[in-house]
């Protein structure tokens, strides 16, 4: 067992668009285990610093700002996720654009990193975790038994980013949604603590042009071998 509540850690990294998020639902629903989407955590912590007006330089204010914002997922009757901040529903300003920019700078801030790590820690409970991020088999869970980095293109990754944007009615264009991805993959994987980049111990998928089924049956089949 992965950790002192006795629990197997499945982690799923990689960058924006990769299709951790998809593909970490639906096997921690396939599994039975729970889900920690970490990015919406530090989503959470730039939408509260929004709604604060905070300046996204003042780092002092950032950090208070972490330890103080409340951040709680729940399900709808329907089974829809929805996150709460500081008790109300923010899930679609979390999703936002803008949000995942402040996110990705927030993030480079070791106070707040450390702010958040055992929050973190607290979601691997029995029977079982599927937790998705950038550090989550480097730095949050590093004896996870279940690694897994997940890739794709960032043309792919735009694709389906403009995709996804398009079916909820946001007018974007490819083009500036690739410039994104590009730069949030570089502040995500330059930054100075733990940056984005699989563990040594991770298996690689690359998605660029495979189904979701085909991904989650991958992934399912590396949880189903058994331990040495
Ligand atoms: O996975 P996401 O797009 O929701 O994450 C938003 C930002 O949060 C991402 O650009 C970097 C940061 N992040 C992080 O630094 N570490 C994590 N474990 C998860 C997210």
């Amino acid at each position: 067992m992965d950790n002192e509540a006795g629990a197997p850690i499945l982690t799923i990294d990689g960058p924006s668009g990769s299709g951790k998020g998809t593909i970490s639902r639906l096997v921690a629903g396939r599994l039975g285990w729970h889900y920690l989407d970490s990015g919406a955590l530090y989503r959470a912590v730039a939408v509260a610093a929004g709604w604060a007006t905070l300046d996204l330089s003042d780092q002092t204010a950032l950090v208070r700002c972490t330890h103080a914002t409340e951040v709680a997922f729940r399900d709808t009757p329907e089974g829809e996720p929805r996150v709460l901040v500081n008790g109300v529903d923010a899930t679609d300003e979390l999703r936002t654009e803008t949000a995942g920019a402040a996110a990705s700078a927030i993030a480079a801030i070791p106070e707040v990193r450390s702010a958040l790590t055992e929050r973190q820690r607290a979601f691997c409970q029995p029977p079982g975790l599927v937790a998705d991020g950038r550090d989550m088999g480097t730095v949050i869970f590093p004896g996870a038994a279940f690694k897994v980095f997940l890739t794709a293109s960032a043309e792919e990754r735009a694709q389906r980013r403009y995709k996804q944007l398009k079916d909820k009615g946001v007018s974007v264009t490819i083009g500036g949604l690739l410039q994104e991805i590009v730069a949030r993959d570089a502040r995500d994987a330059n930054r100075a603590v733990a940056p984005l980049r699989p563990a040594p111990d991770a298996v690689l998928i690359d998605t660029t042009g495979l189904a979701v089924e085909a991904v989650v049956a991958r992934v399912l089949e590396l949880v189903s071998i058994p331990r040495s």
